[in-house]
């Protein structure tokens, strides 16, 4: 099976080809700080070739949701370290992936109870998790200023070294799924009229200062990205992806970062348009807005050649040892629905590697 070869690549060597796909699971201390749960979680998921955690904001004015951690004090750096050493010791690699919200957020969904800002105000109709256990009314966003967007360029900088500092293998910048560095790039999101709008040219230069700003500082080889082109899920709309990213794709190339994470959809076939732009490492996801990843479907992408590795998000949450129940050919357990943002290791890091039924005796 192709999933289980070893990718040899002369940087970052993998033993399988099998990621954990980043999942927020809104576990972490009011203050950002993930807890001990956390790392159990993450350490029972280690025989991954490679772990990117759930999304974690650079900077409080970029938090998206309550309990979603953060990357920006010592305190976080702290506890992320105790994360990166369980799932070290048990002879793992991690991605910190960094989300920061955009116009996604609410004061009361926030450390610092900050408005949240993105590229144009335009309402957000999400209803976001909120510190007191509710959801939030939908909020409009502030438009960022040429203050405000240099601000969170650093931001990222920042956080990405504190990542590197917590025991990280690298980063993963969040360019997907209605955060912030897509808002840039989407139609409906993006409607300034600088030169950060308009123009694909203009649309990628935020993207593209982020990733400038997060591999200067720590490594291009450090430095990942996940972009999920044309895929309208999260009322996104991008009406023609294929000239955008084909142009952020041929320039993320000629950067050399460690990883492009693209996801697929059925309104614009990414992978298949995408992967000769690329030389680098790409990890596929096939199951974004779709029925979760199969083993089959995975299988098809590497045998395509359409990618190096491929990430599974659902099945990970149910199943921590997935990578021995594929290698077994072992039935899936399925998810608590209800537990996915539970709070509490319920549902969380309380599923059982998998038990060989007992024998009965003679
Ligand atoms: C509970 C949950 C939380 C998620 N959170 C994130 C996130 O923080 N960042 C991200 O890029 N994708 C997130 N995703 C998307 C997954 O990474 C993945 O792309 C998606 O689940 C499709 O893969 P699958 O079919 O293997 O589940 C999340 C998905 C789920 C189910």
């Amino acid at each position: 099976m192709l999933l289980l070869t070893e990718y040899r690549n002369p940087v970052r060597p993998l033993p399988n080809r099998i990621v954990m796909s980043p999942m927020t699971r809104l576990r972490s201390l009011p203050d950002g700080s993930p807890t001990s749960d956390v790392a159990d979680y993450y350490a029972q998921r280690a025989a991954a070739g490679l772990i990117v955690t759930e999304g974690i904001w650079p900077h409080s004015t970029g938090q998206s949701e309550a309990w979603v951690p953060g990357l920006q004090t010592q305190r976080h750096v702290e506890a992320w370290r105790r994360v990166t050493e369980a799932v070290q010791a048990n002879g793992g690699r991690i991605f910190a992936q960094l989300m920061h919200g955009g116009r996604k957020g609410h004061p009361l969904a926030r450390v610092d109870g900050s408005w949240p800002a993105g590229p144009s105000a335009v309402l957000d109709d999400d209803h976001v998790h909120l510190i007191n256990g509710g959801k939030g009314e939908p909020i409009t966003p502030a438009e960022l200023d040429r203050a405000g967007i240099d601000a969170l360029v650093e931001q990222h900088a920042v956080a990405a070294r504190n990542a590197i500092a917590a025991g990280f293998d690298g980063v993963e910048i969040h360019g997907a799924n209605s955060y912030l560095v897509h808002q840039f790039l989407a139609d409906n999101t993006n409607l300034r009229t600088d030169e950060f709008g308009g123009s694909i040219e203009n649309r990628l230069r935020l993207p593209l200062a982020v990733v400038d700003a997060v591999a200067a500082e720590i490594g291009a080889d450090r430095t990942g990205i996940r972009l999920s082109p044309g895929n309208p899920q999260f009322n996104m709309v991008e009406l023609d992806p294929a000239p955008l990213y084909r142009t952020l794709v041929t320039e993320l190339d000629r950067r050399g970062l460690a990883y492009l994470h693209l996801t697929d959809n059925d309104n614009y076939s990414a992978l298949a348009d995408l992967r000769p732009r690329w030389r680098g490492t790409l990890i596929a996801n096939v199951g974004e807005n779709r029925a979760p990843t199969t083993v089959e479907a995975a299988e098809d992408v590497l045998r395509a050649g359409l990618a190096d590795l491929v990430s599974f998000g659902r099945s990970f949450i149910a199943n921590p040892d997935l990578v021995h129940r594929i290698a077994n050919e072992l039935p899936l357990a399925a998810i608590r629905e209800n537990l996915l943002y539970g709070r509490t290791a319920d549902g969380y890091s309380d599923y059982p590697h998998w038990q060989p039924a007992e024998v009965p005796a003679r």
